[in-house]
């Protein structure tokens, strides 16, 4: 039976708590806030599970073998740092931290404690990616082209980072994933209305060494919610609805072909391909109850999760480049 505790009850820690409580093999012995008033709101549903204020007190107290932390990402290496010394698995909220050299500081410290650090990029989690990344994989989308995403919506507006930090993370983690690879060039452009310090709209491109293109749009200043993904290959185009539940995924039989012999420049022609569009049956199931299984499983056998601290440095090295081409108006930033 493995000892889950929780550090974080705000908007997306209690998803851990219940999830955790319905999965076996596995209990949640205890759980923290530094907010006394959201400990209050658990005490009653969840009597079983010790309630705590400090989270150093906390790890004192019970003997844990993993802790998910879901606090702010601002405070994510801080309190990562010190969970992972204590010698416990630890399954942290995207992005892994703030820049490149704290996501490394963790991943060094998980492996000399000989300990899983994991993050949690739940479209790793999702069947839907899942299905395209194998689909992809398996040449038949052809040459990928270019990806882009949406992630709008109004709100929910945050105060420790901005929307790029916040949002970008889940749609850098799906380009990785797909493609298998990191993009050697990164820009961004975008905008702080609100604030004039935290952009709450950002434009992100990234380029790939063979040419691959990926594109995202984030922002919390927009009138609906859209969670996008588009994948534009030479045989296939693969759209990824994630708010539409009955056919998130269709694969559109659509693109350019050029015709292989002509004689004169005068025939050569493009011709376009526009066939079937094909919605797969995918088996959907909840993706943070994927990943929290993920998690205990790696626990068991030790083996390292697909998304563990290096896949999270890597989604990290992306936002950072952006970043800084975000304070430079839009300069490309050069990955090694
Ligand atoms: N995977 C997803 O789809 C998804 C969705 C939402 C949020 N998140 C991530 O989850 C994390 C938390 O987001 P949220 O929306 O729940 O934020 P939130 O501000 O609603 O909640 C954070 C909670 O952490 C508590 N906290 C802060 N520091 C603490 C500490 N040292 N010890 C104990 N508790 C502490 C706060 O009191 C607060 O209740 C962020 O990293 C965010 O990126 C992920």
């Amino acid at each position: 039976m493995i000892n889950i505790g929780i550090i974080g009850l705000g908007y997306w820690g209690p998803n851990y708590l219940r999830i955790f409580s319905q999965l076996d093999g596995c209990r949640v012995g205890a759980a923290s806030d530094k907010d006394g008033k959201r400990l209050e709101a658990f005490s009653k549903t969840y009597p079983s599970v010790r309630l705590f204020s400090d989270f150093r007190k906390m790890m004192e107290d019970e003997i844990l073998d993993g802790v998910v932390i879901a606090t702010p990402t601002t405070t994510h290496f801080a309190v990562a740092k010190e969970v992972l010394a204590k010698g416990c698995h630890v399954l942290l909220e995207k992005p892994l931290a703030m820049t490149e050299r704290e996501c490394k500081s963790l991943c060094d410290i998980a492996a000399k404690n000989k300990k899983i650090l994991m993050v949690g990029h739940t479209f790793l989690y999702n069947s839907c990616v899942n299905w395209i990344q194998n689909f992809v994989n398996a040449g038949h989308a052809g040459k990928v082209y270019y990806l882009h995403a949406q992630r709008t919506n109004l709100g929910p507006i945050r105060h420790d980072v901005g929307a790029m930090m916040d949002l970008a993370p889940h749609d850098i983690s799906m380009f990785l994933h797909i493609l298998g690879k990191e993009p050697v060039k990164v820009s961004a452009e975008g905008s702080a209305f609100l604030t004039n310090s935290r952009e709450d709209v950002a434009f992100l491109h990234l380029e790939f060494k063979d040419g691959t293109m990926a594109h995202v749009h984030v922002s919390w200043l927009e009138p609906r919610k859209v969670r996008q993904l588009t994948v534009i290959g030479d045989k296939k185009m693969i759209v990824f609805d994630d708010v539409n539940m009955s056919e998130p995924v269709r694969i559109f039989d659509k693109g350019v072909t050029r015709t292989k012999e002509y004689r004169t420049f005068g025939e050569f022609q493009m011709i376009l391909r526009d066939g079937d569009i094909v919605i797969p049956k995918i088996r959907l199931s909840e993706p943070l109850k994927d990943q929290c299984s993920a998690f205990l499983s790696a626990v068991q056998s030790g083996k390292t999760p697909v998304s563990d601290g290096r896949f999270g440095l890597k989604v990290v090295r992306v936002l950072e480049a952006a970043r800084k081409s975000l304070q430079t108006g839009g300069k490309a930033v050069r990955l090694a």
